[in-house]
Formats: structure tokens, sequence, C-alpha cells
């Protein structure tokens, strides 16, 4: 076959240099034939749309034609001609065509219209579908988006371990890592799991955030983020939770709460407004196949103001419907953490738009969030997001020497893991804030997909870590 350099698809589908000699490799995605024409719907994945291969039968091998089965892996010369079809402004008159990979008829993806569910059981091979190919594509605009918002804000890009020893968000769910083996663990007297010997010489885990990190770096570099992976042994089988996922946690030395909170509604209106210059043609195609309320709800996000109210309000709101009659699954009552349920009643039945909690009672939220002078309350705050729930946790941080310390202590979180953190506060402390964004949280809210699994590649959920 002559040699002719690739075009990609989407490159292709602009062009109108009809009659030029092109060459076009992709997987089949279907297939239409008559007597004496075939044609073959070509993806290669930069674009959601297909470019049309037009084959004259008589000019082809029988047996060659045959092997253009859906899911098989072409390379196509031909003449890029106008389409006088609709939809597409050009297809492609094939002069020769060469099967780089055959696919028979076991190929799981032949079926159309599977459902979500079954999907996953193909993960390997979902990014092929329409619908994956745009989350993908997608998640990969917003991962970009992200790192210029604070790129051109001037924050530093501040990389914080994988593997720690401190629960940052002290809730006891964190993935251990060890070389020990585990079928002859050594226990001292007391039965307790020696791990001096241990890869580390102490318990380690996987992190759950890389904040306490990121606010060394903060209170250095001024102002930086992190975008990382972060792991969280929560036995939550939820639509909203994965084991393993994505966040991005911008850390601010002098900024107060409401710094955080215009830097966080600045930051996710920015992500939408990327997705909706970028990436229309995959919103366009979720709006139409998956979420029919998409687009309209994009774009209310990025002109809406955020409702910013205090948890001890948001209590008295979601005490109210409750006596007029409003069932809630979960009770409510001022100190209880919030479900998905009271955050969603207030963002979509009360306000219709997103609200920012603040204020939150100390007991339910992280020990390093600034003590309000009420004793009760911490200076933190929650994005709660239509269809979502929270979407980003942070604070203002507790700046304080002593303060920290007798929470800390109060808590009964080991001295011994905190003294490298307690001396930010020991040494040039100063206000700060900060928050982390779920990545994939954002990523369901953008692409309308309704469960976390089905916008990360490979999900880790209890009981799953195929692929
Ligand atoms: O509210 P969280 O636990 O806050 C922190 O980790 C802080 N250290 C952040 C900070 O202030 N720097 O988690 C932050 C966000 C949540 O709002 C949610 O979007 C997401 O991370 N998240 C999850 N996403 C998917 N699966 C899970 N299991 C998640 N847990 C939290
Ligand atoms: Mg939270």
């Amino acid at each position: 076959m002559k040699a002719i350099k690739r075009t990609k698809i989407s490159e292709l589908l602009k062009s109108t240099a009809y009659g030029a000699e092109v060459n076009v490799r992709g997987w089949v995605r279907t297939r239409r034939s008559s007597k004496q024409v075939a044609f073959v719907a070509l993806n290669d994945g930069s674009t959601i749309n297909n470019v049309q291969i037009v084959i004259d039968v008589e000019k082809f091998d029988e047996e060659l034609v045959k092997l253009f089965t859906t899911g098989a892996c072409l390379s196509v010369n031909g003449t890029l001609v106008e389409s006088i079809g609709g939809g597409q402004s050009v297809e492609i008159q094939a002069t020769d065509i060469e099967v780089l990979g055959e696919c028979d008829n076991t190929y799981p993806l032949q079926k159309k219209g599977q459902t979500m569910e079954y999907m996953r059981t193909v993960a390997h091979l979902r990014p092929r579908t329409n619908t994956f190919g745009a989350v993908f594509r997608i998640r990969h605009n917003m991962a970009y988006a992200i790192h210029k918002f604070f790129h051109d804000k001037g924050f530093y890009y501040f990389h914080t371990p994988i593997i720690t020893a401190s629960d940052c968000e002290g809730a006891g769910q964190m993935f251990q890592v060890t070389t020990m083996n585990l079928y002859d663990l050594k226990k001292d007297d007391e039965g307790s799991i020696k791990y001096d010997n241990d890869f580390f010489g102490k318990q380690a885990s996987l992190t759950v955030s890389g904040q306490l990190e990121g606010e060394l770096a903060a209170t250095a570099l001024g102002a930086i983020y992190t975008f990382g992976p972060t792991f969280r042994a929560e036995n939550s089988n939820t639509p909203r939770h994965l084991a393993e996922f994505w966040m991005i946690e911008p850390e601010v030395a002098f900024n107060d709460i409401t710094d955080n909170m215009d830097l966080a509604e600045e930051f996710i209106k920015y992500c939408v407004q990327w997705a909706l210059d970028h990436c229309m043609e995959d919103i366009t195609f979720l709006n139409n196949m998956i979420d029919k309320g998409l687009i309209e709800r994009l774009r209310s996000i990025v002109d809406t103001e955020f409702v910013r109210l205090a948890y001890t309000d948001g209590i008295k709101i979601l005490e109210e419907a409750v006596a007029n009659g409003h069932k809630f699954e979960f009770p409510v009552y001022w100190g209880v953490d919030l479900a998905s349920e009271h955050e969603r009643y207030l963002v979509e039945s009360h306000f219709k738009r997103p609200v920012i909690l603040t204020d939150y009672p100390k007991e339910i939220k992280a020990f390093y969030m600034k003590q309000n002078e009420d004793g009760k309350t911490v200076r933190a705050m929650d994005v709660l997001f239509p269809k979502i729930g929270e979407i980003i946790g942070g604070s203002e941080r507790e700046a304080d020497y002593g303060k920290l310390l007798a929470r800390i202590e109060e808590l009964g979180i080991p001295m011994k893991d905190m003294w490298w953190y307690l001396d930010t506060r020991r040494y040039g402390s100063c206000p700060h804030s900060g928050f982390g964004l779920g990545f994939e949280r954002l990523l369901l809210f953008v692409t309308g997909m309704a469960n976390i699994r089905d916008v990360i590649p490979f999900p880790r959920t209890p009981n799953n870590a195929e692929f």
C-alpha cells in the first residue's frame, strides 16, 4: 500500500481539500453494504465523529472486504470527497485498505445500547464507545483546564507523597502499605503488630489527601495546588464514592475563609466554562444520549452566584422542610453530618443553585480547621452541587499553635506523626486556607453521567479491582 502520512479524523472532518489523497486509521464502528458499495464508519478517538469510508466493492478482493467488521482496525488510503449525504461534510472514497487488526464476532461491543453495568465488565474496551470516548476526552480537557487555571494565577503544582504515615482526615479509612509477610506477622507481648522491621520502619498507608504537605508548601511558596490520586478504604457503595479517586487541593497563604470561597467558586465556574468552550461536541452527544438537561445545567452554573450559608441556617431550613412534611431517609438535627439527600434538598429544592455551607460543628470536621469563637463550630466550607451533593470540601486552617495542639490532643491523634505539621504553626505561622475538589465528582457534573464508576477509566470500589 502506498505510504501516505496519516491524518487524524478530527482534522480530516474540518478539511475542504477535496480530491486530496489521504490516509486514515481507526476502528470500524459500523458497516453497511449493498451489492456495489460498502460504507464503513471509522473512528480513531480524536473526535466523537466517524469518517465515512466509501468502498466500491468491485475494486476490492471479496475476502478482504469480509474483514471490515465492527471492531476491526483499518488503514485506509483514499480520496477526500465532499459528502452528498446529510450529517458530515466529507467522506473518503477508498483506493486501498489494509486490515491492521481483524475482529471476529466475539467482540463484546458489537451490540449497541448496552447497560452501564455491562460496560463496566468490559472496561478494557469501553473507551471505544461513543459515550466513554466522550467522557475520557472531557476528563483530559478538565485536567488541562485545572492546570491552566492555577498556573495562570501563579500557583505552583506541588507533588505530595502517595505513601504516608499520617491520616489527614483522621477518619481511619486508610489502605496499609507493607512488605511484611502476612502469613508470619510478628507481634509484641501485648499482641500489637511490630512495624520496626517493616519497609518504612513504621506503619504506612496510601494517602487520603495531600493537604498536610500542601500546607507546608503554601507556607513557603505562597500558593500551591496538588492534583493526584487519593485513596479511601471506606466501605461506601454509592454512585459518588470511589476507593481510588483524584483530588485537586489548592492551599493559599494569607487567604481567609471568604477568599477560599471566592477561589472555589471562580475555579469551578472556570472548569465548567472551559468544558462548554472546548468540549461541546462531546457534551452535545452526552446531552442527547445520557442527560437531556446537561447543557442547560452547565450554562446555569457559570451564570449564577453560589449561595453562602452557615450550617446552622442550613439545618433550620431542613428542619422546616421536615415540619412541612418533607420526608428524608436520615434524621436532621444540629450536629448531624449531612447526608447527600439533605445537601441536594438545599441545592435542588430550596435554593435551586449551588450552595457553599460554612461553619460546621467541629465534631464532624477534621482537626486542622480554624476554630470559631463560639467554641462549637469551625471555619469549614463545603460546596454543594445539584445532582452531586458535596463536590468540594475545605476550610480556613487553625493557625494558632496552642489551639491546634489542644485539638490534636483532644482527638488523641498520635503526636509523633504530627511534629512536622505543627512546625508550620511554630515557625512563622500565618493564616491560610484551602480546599479539595474531587475530580470525578466534577466529571460527574460536567458529563451528566450518573455513576462515578463511569467517569474514571478503571474504577476501584469495594470488591472490585479488575483491570
Ligand atoms: O471533604 P474531603 O474529605 O476533604 C479533604 O480531603 C481535605 N483534605 C481537602 C482540603 O481541604 N484540602 O474530600 C474533598 C473532596 C470531596 O468534597 C469530594 O468531592 C471528594 O474529595 N471525595 C471523593 N470523591 C470520590 N470518592 C470518594 N470516596 C471521595 N471522598 C471525597
Ligand atoms: Mg468532605
